[in-house]
């Protein structure tokens, strides 16, 4: 018997919250509480079109007897985001919770992927990301709160055949949240990434029937409503699909310090097996700590 996760007196702004996952985590966070903004623009999957999406899973919301207001504005344009962020505050008094949910797809093999496939899905995700995250910063900041939930993939973290383009946008979101996990830190700001896999729009031509029902977004929100809680962790990277929650870690070999006839691409070639070897390998909580490695593996020589 656990305590309930609660979000009353809380502000939260989900984006591409108009259908999939961001409408699940929508409707879970204003259920608990939360006075959640609604926004998507609405578009296609590949990010093309308007609709009135986000009104609908307002009046969900509503009628549930939750509080919410749409928001239309594309994560792209950051000035948008700022007036979104500015809406939120005037009427509800800050904003707390920010989950970056967004997302289009345009998927090639690389030899077939022109340059503008390329940036536009990078710009949605990732600069989307960004200007949402930079709107609410300094809020956060100021409030000493703050919870953000950056969207991954696993094909960021891991890769698959045909998303060149958004695998650089999903991995560069894990590395905007590790900084960002620094930056926040004294502001008691917490920044996570989640890597969710579910039925949805963006996955229905890709799952069979069965597993798109047994991979529903609801048995992904509840990885998100806790990694935006009160008592969330911060600088996570958590894998969330069909009831299945897993943690993905950057870790660091011990690795091997040549010296002599030894440091030289022959000597990487012979001291390569230690060099991978992942025996007492760690996860440096900052670029400085690796570096620390570096200094304390000079010293030990
Ligand atoms: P979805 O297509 O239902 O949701 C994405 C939403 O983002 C759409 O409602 C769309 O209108 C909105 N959107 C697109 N461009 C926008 C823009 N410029 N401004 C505002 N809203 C915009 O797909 P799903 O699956 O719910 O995706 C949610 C997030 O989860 C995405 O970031 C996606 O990349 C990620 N994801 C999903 C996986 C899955 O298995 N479904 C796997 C890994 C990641």
């Amino acid at each position: 018997n656990f305590g309930s996760i609660r979000f009353d007196g809380k502000v939260a702004i989900v984006t591409g919250a108009g259908g999939g996952l961001g409408r699940e985590y929508a409707l879970e966070l204003a259920r608990r509480g939360a006075k959640v903004v609604v926004n998507d623009l609405g578009g296609s999957r590949d990010g093309t079109g308007h609709s009135d999406a986000a009104l609908k899973v307002v009046e969900e919301i509503e009628a549930a007897g939750g509080t919410a207001m749409s928001n239309g504005g594309s994560v792209t344009d950051y000035d948008q985001m700022v007036e979104m962020v500015a809406k939120a505050s005037e009427a509800w008094g800050g904003v707390h919770i920010l989950i970056n949910n967004a997302g289009v797809l345009r998927d090639k093999s690389f030899a077939k992927m022109e340059p503008a496939d390329f940036k536009f899905v990078v710009d949605v995700h990732l600069n989307g990301s960004a200007n949402a995250t930079k709107a609410v910063w300094e809020t956060m900041r100021a409030q000493n709160y703050g919870r953000i939930l950056m969207t991954a993939s696993s094909t960021g973290l891991y890769g698959n055949f045909g998303q060149a383009n958004y695998g650089a946008a999903k991995l560069g979101l894990a590395g905007l949240t590790k900084t960002l996990a620094i930056e926040g830190a004294k502001n008691n700001i917490r920044v996570n990434t989640i890597a969710p896999t579910a039925g949805t729009r963006m996955t229905q031509d890709i799952f069979p029937e069965e597993a798109f029902k047994a991979f529903s977004p609801d048995k992904v929100a509840p990885a998100a409503v806790f990694l935006v809680s009160e008592d969330a962790p911060t600088n996570m990277i958590v894998g969330a699909g069909a009831g299945v929650f897993q943690a993905a870690y950057v870790t660091l070999t011990q690795g091997a310090l040549l010296t002599g006839d030894d440091l030289s691409a022959e000597g990487v070639a012979a001291h390569w097996d230690s060099i991978i070897d992942r025996a007492g390998e760690i996860v440096p909580q900052s670029g400085s700590e690796q570096s620390m490695t570096i200094l304390t593996k000079l010293q030990g020589r």
